[in-house]
């Protein structure tokens, strides 16, 4: 790990590794390069002393945002004043069309005014016992299977997520699985020339496979699933699809058109099975770390959960698995930065903000602030305890942004998470391969290179995986 600075390791010296804070701004170009890499690597000391920092790049105004007031300014208090960066925007647009992802005004409001009903809690409550059950049948596989293999736990945590996904999405119709995985690769990577004036001119010089092109070759599928709960003779699950196409705007009492709705829901999943995935990822990686914070959650798991399997009313009495899910996301938010754009001249907390200048609220950068957090590189889950929670700004920790744009899944994530460590961590143990150095790197979302090589134990019996990659 030359060269690189370790978050605290643990006995076998198995760290992660961030790439090392510049001391000071880097010059224009090398910090577009950082960003194009690791954006983690372009984010200077500054940033974590200083609560606003404006910079210029190539004559762009660039406001970083950390003050829990000046982000609830910008998510919440003049919210229309803050839409999403337009090449953000962009990059979802291309194959997402409607979906919530890529717009912005009247539009995006009629899809959220439906989409937040069909998967809040109340929605996706009855999908639970469907998914503890997928989700008990995946680490059934774990248990039978031994052998020494080191595996990435990434991918198998994927696997097992895709399955819980489709409970909700079509009601576990196997014939979707493909589009699921297909759908959580989106979108591609961005490269340097999506964040000028020139993305689009480029964008028809690209493979097709670049440009959305996989989204289209699954549209085939989702437009018949679509259109199989539009038929009135339709007597199958009222699942998240279903729900798309039936609900009504409590506004206008209309429904959302056939292509919106493939784009609304292609939206969701684009949007939301990557950063549980790397939610879940983190977890396993920093209860790796730290046997003492993972025996505390086995020891809640144990004296909770004696009934097997995990019922749906237990989730709500795993505090202690809910606040290691939270530290985690303060420590590696899956989504680490995410940027808006001031359409109009504006005032945050006190220093002026003219129009055009881009927002930056970077969860990276605001869950480990030195003026946010008392020894905020420490993995420390009692952060999220009831007492310390309620005396912190809300806007200090943003995982899933704020305001009205804030994630529409959330809690449909967190119930996902819930089930995947508490039916997962009752049953095993994962370790890191020593001979694989975990690297953290930023793009759209936050993920170790590489994946997250383990070996698996079974919990008091030595236990190692394969199957799970089948
Ligand atoms: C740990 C998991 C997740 C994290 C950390 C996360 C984080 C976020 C963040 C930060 C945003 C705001 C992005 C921005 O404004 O630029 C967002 C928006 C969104 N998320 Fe999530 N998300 C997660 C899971 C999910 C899930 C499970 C879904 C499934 C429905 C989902 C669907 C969406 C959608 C559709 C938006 C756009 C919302 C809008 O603009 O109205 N996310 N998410």
């Amino acid at each position: 790990m030359d060269g690189l600075q370790g978050i605290s390791s643990d006995a076998e010296g198995v760290g992660a590794a961030i790439p090392p804070r510049p001391a000071t701004k880097l010059p224009t170009l090398a910090f577009l390069r950082a960003v194009a890499t690791n954006s983690l690597s372009a984010l200077d000391e500054e940033l974590f002393d200083e609560l606003i920092v404006a910079r210029r790049y190539l004559g762009q105004r660039v406001f970083f945002v950390s003050d829990p007031d000046g982000i609830k300014r910008v998510f919440l208090d003049n919210f229309d004043n803050y839409p999403r960066y337009r090449y953000i925007r962009r990059l979802f647009q291309a194959g997402l069309g409607t979906g919530s992802l890529g717009t912005e005004g009247e539009l995006w409001w009629r899809h959220r005014r439906i989409a937040a009903p069909a998967i809040d809690h109340r929605a996706i409550m009855p999908d639970i016992p469907a998914m503890i059950t997928s989700a008990e049948e995946f680490a059934g596989h774990l248990d039978v299977v031994a052998g020494d293999q080191v595996f990435d736990l990434e991918a198998v945590v994927t696997r097992l997520l895709i399955g819980l996904w489709n409970q909700v999405v079509t009601g576990g119709d196997p014939a979707a699985v493909p589009m699921l995985n297909s759908l959580a690769k989106y979108p591609r990577k961005p490269r340097l020339a999506d964040f000028t004036p020139l993305g689009p001119l480029l964008d028809p010089l690209r493979p097709k496979s670049q440009r959305g092109g996989k989204i289209a070759a699954f549209d085939e599928v989702l437009y018949r699933l679509v259109d199989t709960r539009r038929d009135a003779a339709y007597r199958g699950p009222h699942d998240l699809i279903w729900r798309l196409i039936h609900l009504r705007d409590r506004k206008t009492g209309e429904t959302l058109p056939r292509t919106d709705v493939r784009d609304e829901a292609a939206s969701m999943i684009a949007g939301g099975v990557s950063p549980t995935v790397r939610a879940l990822t983190w977890v396993w990686y920093l209860l790796a770390q730290h046997p003492e914070i993972e025996a505390r959650l086995h020891r809640e798991l144990d004296a909770r959960l004696e009934a097997d399997p995990l019922a749906p009313d237990q989730l709500p009495q795993l505090s202690f698995v809910r606040q290691v899910i939270e530290e985690t996301m303060r420590l590696y938010p899956p989504i680490p930065g995410i940027l808006r754009e001031a359409a109009a001249a504006d005032v945050v907390c006190g220093r002026r903000v003219p129009a055009r200048s881009i927002i930056a609220i970077l969860p990276w950068v605001v869950h480990r602030h030195r003026r946010l957090w008392s020894d905020p590189e420490r993995f420390d889950p009692d952060r999220f305890n009831e007492e310390n929670s309620a005396a912190r700004s809300r806007f200090a920790y943003v995982p899933f942004a704020g305001g009205p744009r804030i994630c529409v899944g959330a809690s449909f994530a967190m119930t996902q998470m819930l089930i995947v460590v508490a039916v997962l961590a009752r049953r095993f143990r994962f370790r890191l391969s020593a001979d694989h150095p975990v690297r953290a790197v930023g793009r759209i979302s936050l993920h170790p290179h590489g994946g997250l090589m383990v070996t698996v134990e079974r919990r008091g019996v030595a236990m190692p995986l394969t199957a799970a990659r089948r």
